[in-house]
This record gives C-alpha cells, structure tokens and sequence, in this order.
C-alpha cells in the first residue's frame, strides 16, 4: 500500500507521518517511510539547491525538473524495490505536490506537469492521499513557530512565497481531492495534532485490519 500526505507548509504533515509510523508499527507492518524531496542521496542534494533562499535566480522550469528529477531518483531507488518487497511506502509530499505548487501556485503548463509525473513514477500512484488542509496563516503560523524554537537557517524558499501563492497552493490541493475523490481523503488540519491522528487512524484501521488478515 502506497500513502501519501500532502498539504499546505506548516499544516502537519512531518507530525502526522510520525504519528502514522507509530500505529503501524505497533501492528508489526513494514513501512518504508520518505519524503520529497530528499528521499534518497542524490535527492538530498537536489533538495538543497530547491530550498536554499540563495538560490534566487532559479527560474520556474529549472524548479519544476529538479523537482521531477528527484522522484524519478527516489522511484527508481527506494520507492519502487519497497513496493515489490511487499512493504507499504508513507511518503511526505508527493507528485500531487508538484501541481499544486508548480501548477497551480507557479503557473506552469499542467499538461507537461502530468505528463512529466507519469513518465518519472513509472505509473506508480498513491492508493491512499491525506490532505492536510488548513488557512493559510494557520500554516505559517505554525512553520513559523517551528523555525523560531528548532533553530534551523529559518524560512526555504517556498515558506518566504507570498500569501497569495499559498492561497493558490491551498486551491489546487482541494481541486485536486474533488478529482480524485476515491483517492484522496481530507483532513480538517485546524484541529489538534490528536483530533487529526485519530481521525487519520480511523481511517487506516480498515486498512490495517485487512492486510493482517491476509498475511495470516
Ligand atoms: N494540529 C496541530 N496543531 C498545532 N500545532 C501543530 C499541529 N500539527 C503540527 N503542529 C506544529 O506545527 C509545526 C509544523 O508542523 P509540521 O512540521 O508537522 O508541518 P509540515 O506540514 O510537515 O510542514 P512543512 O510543509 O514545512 O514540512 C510543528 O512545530 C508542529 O509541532
Ligand atoms: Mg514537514
């Protein structure tokens, strides 16, 4: 089974992937769990040069490529061998995340979007999608207290957008959950960290529960 989370920055995703990782692991599942960008080495590396606010110059189709050149790296080297090995993949943002943000926010031809997203996964889609979805300003509100109490170099690139770009990444999310109802599920992300796991949880028990029965 392949799950992914998506979402606005700041709305929860990393927190509820752990949450995630604790429930199945304490039904003994094996989970590869990763993220985009940065899923494998090289993917590392190409997530620095995406999210260094030096980076000012990169232009939209140098963004978009970067970023589709990551997922074809992390396809091809982790998620695709989990998958095969019988394992379920949790992976924090994924190709949904490229049309919201390249697409939808960014302006960039869907068309080639999608085309590219087909041609680098392989055909591989998610089974199950969380979107986490929430205000904006309750988004970077809550990234922004992050950044302040862990220290780190403060806003990337993308946290340092506009609120209006956000507004656009929040849209093209929720036009994506209408078109893709059976995949995706949405998640009220201005709750609790426990409202929303647990909701999170209700929904993956059915899940659970069948893919214990049939490993009997
Ligand atoms: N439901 C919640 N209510 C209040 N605070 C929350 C909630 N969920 C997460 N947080 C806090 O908000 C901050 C951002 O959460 P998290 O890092 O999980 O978001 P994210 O969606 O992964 O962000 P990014 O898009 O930047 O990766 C963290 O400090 C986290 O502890
Ligand atoms: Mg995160």
């Amino acid at each position: 089974m392949f799950i992914t989370f998506e979402g606005i920055e700041g709305c929860g995703k990393t927190t509820q992937v752990q949450r995630l990782e604790k429930l199945l692991s304490d039904h003994d599942i094996q989970v590869l769990f990763t993220l985009e960008p940065g899923g494998t080495g090289i993917g590392t590396n190409i997530r620095r040069i995406l999210l260094d606010t030096e980076n000012k110059k990169i232009v939209p189709l140098t963004e978009l490529l970067l970023y589709e050149a990551d997922r074809a790296q992390h396809i091809e080297e982790m998620i695709k061998p989990a998958l095969n090995e019988g394992k379920w993949v949790v992976c924090d943002r994924f190709f949904d995340a490229t049309v919201a943000y390249q697409g939808s926010a960014r302006g960039q031809d869907m068309k080639l979007i999608r085309f590219l997203n087909e041609k680098v996964t392989q055909g591989i889609r998610p089974d199950l999608t969380f979107l986490l979805d929430c205000p904006v300003h309750t988004g970077l509100k809550r990234a922004l207290m992050r950044n302040l109490s862990v220290h780190d170099e403060g806003q990337d690139r993308f946290e340092k957008e506009k609120e209006q770009f956000h507004h656009k990444v929040r849209e093209g999310y929720l036009a994506l959950a209408r078109q893709n109802k059976k995949r995706f599920k949405v998640i009220d992300a201005t709750r609790s960290v426990d409202e929303m796991a647990l909701d999170i949880s209700d929904h993956m028990m059915p899940f659970i529960r069948s893919h214990l029965k049939n490993a009997k």
